[in-house]
C-alpha cells in the first residue's frame, strides 16, 4: 500500500478555476521562513498604516523586495522605500522567492518571480477587509500568499463585492495561489480567532507574493 506516500504530498484543493490551495507546501521551510522574517523586520519593523479614508488598519505590516505596498491618506501603491526609515524594503529573502515559484508553477504560472512581498501580522481580533489586489501593473502574474501561525478563516468572493463568499481556513504551512480569471477576485479574512499556535504565538504572519513593477 502507498498509504504514506500520499500522507508525505500536500493536499491540493482548486478553489477557484485558477486559484489552488496548497496544504502544508511550506511547514518543511517554517523555519527558515521564519527566521528570514525576523531579519526582515529588523531592518523594516511592523507598522499600523491608515487607509485613505483615515482608519488605522487592524493588521499590522511590513515589506520585502524591491517593491512594498503601503497605504496612508493619499492612497494605496506600491513604493521602494519604507516610509518610516526612508530606506529601501529589505531584499526579498531567496527562501520566500523559492516557495513562491514552486507553488506557481503548481498553479500552472510557470516562471513566477515576484518582486514584492507584503508581509501582514494579524493578532486576535485583526481582520482584513474584502479587497481585491489592483495596485500591481502586470495582472497575468499571480498572487501567492503564505501562511504561518494561527489558523484564519479567508474569504473569497468573486468579481463583485456582493458575490457570495467562500470560507477557506488557511493554517500554518499553508500557501494559496489565485491567478488568471481569478486574480482580480474579492478576497479578506475574518477578525482572527484566540487560539495560539505552539511555534508562532498568538499571531498570524501572511507573506503575499506579488509582481507590482
Ligand atoms: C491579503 O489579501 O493581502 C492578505 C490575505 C491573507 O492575510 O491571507
Ligand atoms: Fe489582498
Amino acid at each position: 500500500m502507498d498509504l504514506f506516500a500520499d500522507l508525505a504530498a500536500p493536499a491540493m484543493q482548486h478553489i477557484g478555476a485558477q486559484a489552488l490551495l496548497l496544504r502544508g507546501m511550506a511547514l518543511d521551510r517554517a523555519g527558515a521562513l521564519l527566521q528570514a522574517l525576523a531579519h526582515v523586520q529588523a531592518q523594516a519593523p511592523f507598522r499600523h498604516m491608515h487607509t485613505p479614508g483615515g482608519r488605522v488598519m487592524s493588521v499590522a505590516l511590513t515589506n520585502c523586495g524591491g517593491q512594498g505596498w503601503i497605504s496612508d491618506r493619499y492612497g494605496y501603491r506600491y513604493s521602494s522605500v519604507d516610509p518610516g526609515t526612508g530606506q529601501p524594503w529589505p531584499a526579498m529573502p531567496a527562501v520566500l522567492a523559492q516557495l513562491a515559484c514552486e507553488a506557481a508553477a503548481e498553479a500552472g504560472f510557470d516562471g513566477f518571480s515576484p518582486d514584492a512581498c507584503l508581509i501582514n501580522r494579524y493578532v486576535p481580533g485583526a481582520r482584513l477587509s474584502l479587497h481585491q489586489d489592483r495596485d500591481e501593473r502586470d495582472l497575468n502574474a499571480p498572487i501567492v500568499s503564505v501562511s504561518l501561525g494561527m489558523t484564519a478563516t479567508f474569504l473569497f468572493g468573486g468579481h463583485a463585492r456582493t458575490d457570495r463568499l467562500q470560507r477557506w481556513d488557511l493554517s500554518h504551512g499553508d500557501v494559496l495561489v489565485w491567478g488568471g480569471q481569478d486574480r482580480l477576485r474579492y478576497h479578506g479574512v475574518l477578525p482572527l480567532r484566540d487560539h495560539a499556535h505552539p511555534v508562532v504565538g498568538r499571531q498570524r504572519i501572511n507573506f503575499t507574493l506579488r509582481k507590482a513593477g
